[in-house]
């Protein structure tokens, strides 16, 4: 709090806080009344430590207003903002606490879709979407190392143009989809080497980042959900090795132990499983990914 506040003054703002407070202790569960006292706490601590003015409260009732108003089903302004402020990514990071090898998670993102087509082992989600053919494969484990048969791996991206399917508004699928790994744990597929994108930044938050000179740009980036009976789900990403993002995505989604490296192969390098690629490169990843048990 500013050294300028005189005590009597300090003893007024004290007691609000204290009444406040109070107001909670009496929530039908205790959970709750933790959590309201201390956001509480928290905020009244915030908004004496800025002495925030009253212009600078409407402004935030304003941008909390215009991101309620660009919410829809489809748009999650709030989250959003969770994303950029950190906050997703350190309520991922409180609840996944690091295991010795478990593979780390992170954010979820807009773009995950329930319903995402079955390819086989091998096979290419790419749906048509534009983009460099890469070929991705790795093996999914416990935390004891034995291969995981049999589990789900969902995977999604943009295409070249840094567009997911669902952003085209024309219901097409592409770039996305599941397959089963193998009984001994392997997956493999085809899809699209990542490219860096910029989240929807349309709307308030994308205003805030430019306001504050930060740019939308993810690292460049495949989503996985990993699911297996006895496990626990996870969702993650891998990035690539060398993205001029890495140290700058705008959800501070990276993690080290997520970053591989997309190996470029040139025109006519015969791909892993002898399929014909004509006149274009392609490039290959190796991810595996370790699960931790459900109960975890
Ligand atoms: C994404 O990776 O798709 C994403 C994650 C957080 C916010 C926006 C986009
Ligand atoms: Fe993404």
């Amino acid at each position: 709090m500013s050294e300028q506040v005189r005590p009597e003054q300090r003893a007024r703002e004290q007691a609000l806080v204290e009444q406040v407070v109070a107001s909670f202790d009496h929530a039908e569960n205790a959970r709750l009344t933790e959590l309201m006292q201390a956001l509480t706490r928290h905020l009244h601590a915030f908004l004496r430590e800025v002495r925030l003015t009253e212009g600078e409260w409407n402004a935030a009732i304003e941008f909390l207003t215009a991101a309620g108003h660009i919410t829809d089903d489809k748009r999650q302004e709030f989250i959003l903002l969770s994303d950029v402020l950190g906050a997703s990514m350190q309520t991922i990071a409180i609840n996944n606490e690091a295991s010795v090898n478990a593979t780390e998670a992170t954010v979820v993102g807009p773009f995950f879709v329930e319903r995402s087509p079955e390819v086989p082992l091998g096979g290419d989600i790419s749906g048509g979407a534009a983009g460099q053919p890469c070929w991705v494969e790795g093996r999914v484990t416990g935390t004891d190392g034995e291969p995981v048969p049999g589990a789900r791996v969902e995977v999604w991206e943009c295409d070249e143009d840094g567009f997911y399917d669902v952003q085209y508004g024309d219901d097409r699928t592409a770039a996305r989809g599941h397959l089963f790994t193998d009984d001994d744990g392997h997956y493999r597929f085809w899809g699209l080497t990542p490219v860096p994108y910029p989240i929807p930044h349309d709307g308030p938050v994308g205003a805030l980042l430019e306001a504050v000179g930060r740019s939308p740009l993810r690292a460049a980036h495949l989503h996985f959900k990993v699911d297996a009976p006895g496990k626990r789900t996870l969702v993650t990403h891998v990035f690539v090795r060398g993205d001029d993002f890495l140290t700058r995505d705008a959800v501070f989604g990276v993690r080290d132990s997520l970053i591989v490296d997309f190996v470029q192969h040139a025109v006519g390098v015969p791909t892993p499983d002898g399929r014909h690629l004509g006149e274009r490169s392609w490039a290959g990843a190796r991810f595996d990914i370790v699960l931790q048990p459900r109960s975890v």
